[in-house]
């Protein structure tokens, strides 16, 4: 279907566009009243990401209520490691917490690869749910973790500050690491190749642990398997969102995808400079940005708008909009992007 509004698939591809798209990271979710009304409903998270018509739902909802111009659907990155034999559990508050965790090559070898129309059918579903009711209004976002962030799930069990068990196991097994890697790897393909058969038209990657490697090891346990994921999506364009990765924003302005996310902590000039113009940049507005003044965040949006220029940007926050964010600040970001004369 043809869609009535593409300025995100222009913005990516690098061509001219009317006005730069914006949507957010995290734009479905708790941020509003609806989300919370739908999600009470059910038993908790987990329901919600695994019942099609209410993540459908949920999806729609900012694109009606906020007038992004894309829908990205309702999931989490942690779907892929619970279909390869990790369940997960979403404690209120606290956030993600894994039962088993990875300790040997053994339990590295239990894992399977993802099937995804048999594991992961309901993601998929909401996708082809989604895409119907959205009938071709904006575009559809899927997504999935990077390898190295889903491995440090595996590794840790959950969040953490420092990530050491997960840093560990790189020195003392890089061997296993390795072959944990490229098994989130192939799943992890499988399954955006999926979610674009299912509706998606563009693909978001999101490496939300990458700052806490260092440069080489960077490369080594997370960029490589990247490449392996931009090389095999060819149909639709792909987003890399590397939080922290300021040491690899070369390395990554090199890999096989269309647009490069950035956080608020990387400089626009300086990002523009280090990564040329073959690639659109998304982002990068401080998150708590949208705690301000509606007119501190109008001037904010402005100056970020009027450094990242008119072509090849996508404009979003820094990292995923935070829960107690009032919604009227999100529109008045959102309008603010929307009204911008450059
Ligand atoms: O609107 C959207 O962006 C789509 C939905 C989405 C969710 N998670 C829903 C969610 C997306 C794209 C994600 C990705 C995700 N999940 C990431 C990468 C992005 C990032 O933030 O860096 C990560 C690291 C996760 C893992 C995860 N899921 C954590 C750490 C948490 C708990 C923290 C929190 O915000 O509570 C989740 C839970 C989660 N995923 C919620 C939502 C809406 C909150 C759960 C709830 O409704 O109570």
């Amino acid at each position: 279907m043809q869609l009535k509004n593409d300025l995100l698939l222009r913005a990516a591809r690098g061509e001219k566009v009317e006005r730069t798209p914006v949507w957010l990271m995290r734009q479905a979710g708790r941020i509003l009243p609806e989300y919370r009304a739908v999600r009470s409903n059910l038993s908790g998270f987990k329901e919600l990401v695994e019942t099609p018509e209410r993540a459908a739902e949920v999806t729609i909802q900012p694109v009606d209520i906020l007038g992004v111009d894309a829908a990205i659907i309702f999931s989490d990155i942690l779907v892929i490691p619970e279909a390869m034999g990790l369940t997960y559990q979403m404690q209120e508050g606290k956030g993600p917490y894994f039962p088993k965790t990875i300790k040997s090559i053994k339990d590295v070898e239990k894992l399977k690869i993802v099937e995804p129309e048999e594991d992961l059918h309901y993601v998929l579903e909401a996708l082809r749910i989604t895409k119907k009711e959205l009938s071709g209004r904006v575009p559809l976002i899927g997504f999935a973790g990077a390898p190295w962030t889903i491995f440090s799930y595996m590794i840790e069990g959950g969040g953490s500050k420092t990530f050491s068990k997960a840093r560990k196991m790189l020195y003392n097994e890089p061997e296993l690491s390795k072959i944990l890697l490229d098994k989130i790897t192939a799943s992890t393909i499988a399954y955006l190749k999926a979610q674009i058969r299912a509706g998606a038209d563009i693909i978001q990657v999101f490496d939300s642990w990458a700052g806490i490697l260092g440069p080489d090891q960077y490369k080594e346990f997370s960029l490589d398997y990247i490449s392996k994921i931009c090389d095999a999506i060819n149909d639709v364009p792909v987003t890399v969102f590397a939080k922290g990765a300021y040491n690899a924003r070369k390395e990554i302005s090199t890999l096989n995808c269309e647009v490069i996310g950035l956080d608020w902590n990387m400089g626009i000039a300086e990002s523009k400079d280090i990564i040329g113009d073959t690639k659109t940049l998304q982002g990068n507005l401080d998150p708590c940005a949208l705690y301000g003044s509606f007119s501190m965040i109008e001037k904010v949006t402005n100056e970020m708008l009027r450094e990242f220029g008119p072509h090849r940007h996508i404009a979003n926050l820094g990292h995923g909009v935070y829960p107690d964010t009032d919604p009227e600040k999100v529109k008045c970001f959102i309008e603010a992007v929307k009204n911008y004369q450059g």
